[in-house]
């Protein structure tokens, strides 16, 4: 460690100081006696800015600040899943041990325990030619995740030396004959977060990332390896939905990332998180989740970090081999925070006060997802889903970071506060939000349901049709319409009720699988096909509603399996059998 000089001054988690020797940007800094973390954020005329990640107050200029000569770097090894660090990578739980809730500032812990011993299994021989990304032994980390353990990027040679056994994460469990020489071999690696790990190379998204949330899944899509947004105002269902994307997605680990201004937003996950069970092995979700969050008293700035520290330990298991779903919530505390050392460096403000270069890093972080052919010689597949909630101030999408977002993703849930309020959840509005992995998705479901993407289309030009026709009914009221446009009305009500609403707190709602969600769209096709041309022959629309098979069709989603959705489809003929007797139209 050199010594870069001394503090100058103060402005809230900004220090500048003058230096010497040669700190390069993004340097990891130690700042003033209290040894807080903080990282250069620029450097001219010989001054350091220093980003601080802890609060600043007792700092006092002439104190020493210290360069480590390297960038903020996530260790990466066993002993991470199920655990909540914060931005810098501190374990939380540690910390508490350590100081109590308030955790006190200049606490530097290591990232991964040092004392646990885990029992690695070699893969590979003394012999074997290895390079970067190659797995060379495994552990099973928990019951439901095995940890791989690779050659660090960029570095090649000769295994010549490794033995099975209980290691800690710096024990020699090898060594490596390189080029320049005897490398050891260790449990644990580093990577810089805000550099993108290397991969072999990037491959066409192929598949549709399952959420079992039907206006997600059916409507809206997004691709594993893809990114999505879901902006919202407050208490539009960001978190809720999060949570049942981290529970229910058809993924291998979950990093959750809390970029959360209220401290006590974040307690409230971590302290439910632990319970949730994990419906594919019946375990812990925790058990293949990694929380990075701030509980503890860090200033916005240690903020600005754990949106790459949650990417970075993303990319590591990604290149495992595994599909990997890292979630940020939410992304507009990421920019504030970006605004905040943005202004405190008096840069030139570009809109609503963020700087000119939000564009750039809002793409950096959204390029990082991806579905990639991995380092290493077995043509291992992983991918990274990244999706990040935004929460626009006043819901109004127009704001910067919405907008720069939509860009630089592929799937956009618009929430809306006008469905939340009327306790329509999930509150994705249908007619604002897209997707651009049709084509994906369309691919997979046609495997379901040879008709699927003529019947989604169907749905939402219904759905579409019906908020045109609401418009009208408005002025002239519902009954003077036309039949015909009542009918579009009742499907479209028949669609929120019986598709769109899912509550997540349901019991059997709260996850729909695939093929439950092909066969209530296709019966809602169903009946719709059935009854139009019995309204075009003049049976009267309030006869339609009357049946029974409308509520019965409204409440299918509650009922376990596809069983009761088959025998739906016989009422749907007698009973509209029966009104076409009455009438005499067939
Ligand atoms: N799918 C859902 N099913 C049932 N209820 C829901 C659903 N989504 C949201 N809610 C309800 O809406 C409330 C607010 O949701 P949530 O906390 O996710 O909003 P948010 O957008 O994250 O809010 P904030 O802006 O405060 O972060 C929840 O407590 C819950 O009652
Ligand atoms: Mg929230």
């Amino acid at each position: 460690m050199s010594l870069v000089g001394k503090i100058e001054r103060i402005n809230g988690s900004l220090v500048v100081s003058q230096f010497e020797g040669e700190p390069k940007m993004g340097d990891l800094i130690e700042v003033g006696n209290l040894k807080l973390m903080g990282e250069i954020v620029r450097l001219s005329n010989e001054i350091a800015y220093i980003q601080c990640y802890e609060a600043t107050s007792g700092l006092k200029p002439g104190e020493p600040v210290l360069d480590t000569g390297m960038p903020l770097m996530a260790e990466l090894g066993p002993g991470l899943m199920g655990a909540i660090v914060d931005g810098i990578e501190r374990s939380e739980t540690d910390l508490w041990e350590l100081t109590g809730p308030f955790v006190s500032r200049g606490t530097n812990i290591s990232p991964l325990n040092r004392d646990k011993k885990w029992i690695f299994e070699a893969k590979v021989n003394v012999g074997d030619r290895v390079s970067g990304g190659d797995i060379i032994g495994t552990i099973q980390e928990t019951a439901s995740f095995e940890h791989r353990i690779m050659i660090p990027p960029g570095q090649s040679g000769v295994i010549k030396s490794i033995n099975s056994g209980e290691y800690s994460v710096t024990e020699i469990i090898g060594e490596l004959e390189t080029d320049s020489g005897i490398i050891n071999l260790t449990l644990m690696q580093r990577w810089a977060v805000r550099r993108p790990r290397p991969i072999r190379e990037r491959l066409p998204l192929n598949q549709p990332l399952m959420t079992g949330q039907r206006v997600v899944d059916t409507f809206f899509p997004v691709a594993k390896g893809g990114a999505a947004a879901i902006p919202g105002g407050f208490g539009t269902g960001k978190t809720v939905t999060l949570q049942q994307i981290s529970k229910w997605a058809d993924a291998d680990i979950i990093i959750l990332v809390g970029c959360g201004e209220r401290g006590n937003e974040m307690a409230d996950v971590v302290a439910h998180f632990p319970e949730i069970s994990d419906p594919r092995s019946g375990r812990k979700l925790i058990e293949r989740t990694i929380i990075v969050a701030n509980v503890s008293n860090m200033p916005v700035s240690a903020r600005e970090a754990s949106i790459y520290m949650g990417i970075t330990l993303g990319e590591y298991y990604r290149d495992m081999g595994y599909d990997v779903v890292v979630l940020a919530d939410s992304t507009s505390r990421w920019a504030e925070a970006l605004r905040d050392i943005s202004g405190r460096l008096e840069e030139i403000p570009a809109e609503a006060g963020f700087p000119a270069y939000l564009a750039d890093r809002i793409a950096e972080i959204y390029e990082r997802a991806g579905r990639v052919q991995t380092l290493g010689t077995d043509e291992r597949l992983g991918s990274l889903t990244l999706i990040g909630a935004v929460s626009p101030p006043g819901s109004d999408f127009s704001e910067p970071v919405t907008t720069n977002t939509l860009r630089f993703i592929g799937t956009f849930w618009a929430l809306d506060s006008e469905l939340a309020y009327r306790r329509h959840f999930p509150a994705i509005n249908w007619l604002r939000s897209f997707t651009r992995y049709m084509g994906v998705a369309s691919e997979w479901w046609s495997a379901q349901d040879r008709e699927w993407e003529e019947m989604r289309a169907k749905a939402l030009s219904l759905l579409e049709e019906a908020s045109q026709i609401e418009e009208t009914a408005r002025i002239i009221g519902e009954k003077a319409l036309p039949d015909e446009q009542r009918l579009v009305l009742l499907m479209a009500e028949m669609f929120r009720e019986g598709f769109l609403v899912q509550n997540s707190f349901h019991e059997v709602d709260t996850y729909c699988e695939a093929e439950k969600q092909a066969k209530l769209l296709k019966i809602m096709i169903e009946f719709y096909n059935t009854v139009n041309p019995l309204i075009r022959k003049g049976i009267p629309i309030e006869k339609v509603r009357e049946l029974k098979i409308v509520k019965t069709l409204m409440r299918l989603k509650e009922n376990r399996g596809v069983e009761p959705i088959n025998s739906a489809r016989l009422e749907i003929q007698y009973e509209t059998d029966e009104l076409a007797k009455e009438y005499e139209v067939k």
